[in-house]
């Protein structure tokens, strides 16, 4: 038995979590997807060896009778809350979500193991850091969605040390593209995501984009993020386990390409891969938005050897314009 065996993919419906079951499950591993679909309509297409299960992590039975039934050797856990301003507003329910749920889904894991976790975290614990941002960054969140994932990786690294789980909390930059087969793409619901809401745009599908401010410190005022393909950030989940295996605790690894583009940046993008323009407006700031996140991506290279392969933003628009049947 291997810790690739069989892998528990929590929030398996949404957008990162259903390239990571595929990828799981196309590099031989038995997954089961818990997704209690509240964020997306239904589960997408997974190749048939997915077993796609409906329910909430903090359903301890559920979860208990799921991890004995299929002797499941890796936890990754995905599901969660993930819209900065939906947390500004309603920050019970992402303390909820991303807080007392995990919990819920911990004291199960550590009754009955498995012994490698992997938490799906974000560069938002960063709040606004000097770019490019190493892990020993200062942690100063500027939204309630950033501390939750910070809290979050606290509980993971006291409950690693205290009852032998190893884990790796993987801060994601801006997650973006979708398997180039174009069958998984983003389907959040309000979509909130600058590149899906720019193709939809530009196709006239949508009223025209927002820019959400254009006087922030950077090249050209607007803010500036490090997009990452998702099936790269979804081949870092199995590195990331694996690294588990051999040494335990891996720790908080930021997962971005080192390379920033700003709004405006990813709107000139969009218009030359489409073909056509990406009609926009300039509205005032978005509350919580730092105005710089770039990764320094170094760790995840050193601590298991993972290489982008898709990381060019013209490749990253592609596969999400590919996704949304343009
Ligand atoms: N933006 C616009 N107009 C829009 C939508 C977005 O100008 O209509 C801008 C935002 O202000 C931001 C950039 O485009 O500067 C990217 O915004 P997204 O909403 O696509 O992504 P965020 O940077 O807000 O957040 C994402 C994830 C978070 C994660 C963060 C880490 O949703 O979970 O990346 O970098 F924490």
């Amino acid at each position: 038995m291997t810790v690739l065996d069989t892998i528990l993919v929590t929030g398996g419906a949404g957008f990162i979590g259903a390239h990571v079951a595929r990828a799981a499950a196309e590099a031989g591993s038995s997954v089961i997807v818990l997704d209690d679909l509240s964020g997306t309509p239904d589960f997408p297409p997974l190749p048939a060896k997915v077993s796609c299960v409906r329910g909430d992590i903090a359903d301890r039975s559920l979860v208990a009778k799921l991890i004995e039934k299929s002797s499941v050797t890796a936890v990754v856990h995905l599901a969660g809350k993930i819209c900065v301003g939906e947390s500004i507003v309603d920050p019970s329910a992402y303390f909820d979500h991303n807080l007392v749920r995990l919990i819920a889904l911990l004291d199960v894991v550590r009754e009955i193991g498995p012994k490698a976790f992997v938490l799906s975290s974000s560069a938002s614990v960063y709040g606004d850091a000097v770019s490019p941002i190493t892990e020993h960054a200062r942690y100063a969140p500027v939204n309630p969605y950033g501390a939750t994932k910070l809290a979050a990786e606290h509980v993971l690294a006291s409950y690693g040390r205290a009852y032998g789980i190893g884990w790796a909390a993987l801060r994601y930059f801006n997650a973006a593209g979708a398997h180039p087969d174009g069958t998984l793409s983003e389907r959040h619901d309000p979509e909130t995501h600058l590149i899906p809401l720019a193709i939809d745009a530009a196709m006239g599908r949508r009223p025209p984009l927002t820019v959400f401010g254009n006087d922030y410190p950077t090249r050209d005022g607007t803010c500036e993020r490090d997009y990452v393909h998702v099936c790269d950030l979804a081949a870092a989940h199995l590195a990331a386990i694996t690294a588990i295996d051999r040494h335990g605790e891996v720790g908080a690894i930021n997962l971005g390409n080192g390379r920033g583009h700003t709004v405006l940046e990813v709107i000139e993008t969009c218009a030359r891969v489409l073909g056509r323009g990406v009609p926009y407006t300039v509205g005032a700031r978005r509350e919580g938005d730092p105005a710089v996140l770039v990764a320094d991506g170094s760790l995840a290279r050193q601590v298991f050897g993972w290489q982008p392969a898709r990381g060019n933003l013209g490749t990253i628009v592609e596969d999400a314009a590919c996704s949304r049947g343009v």
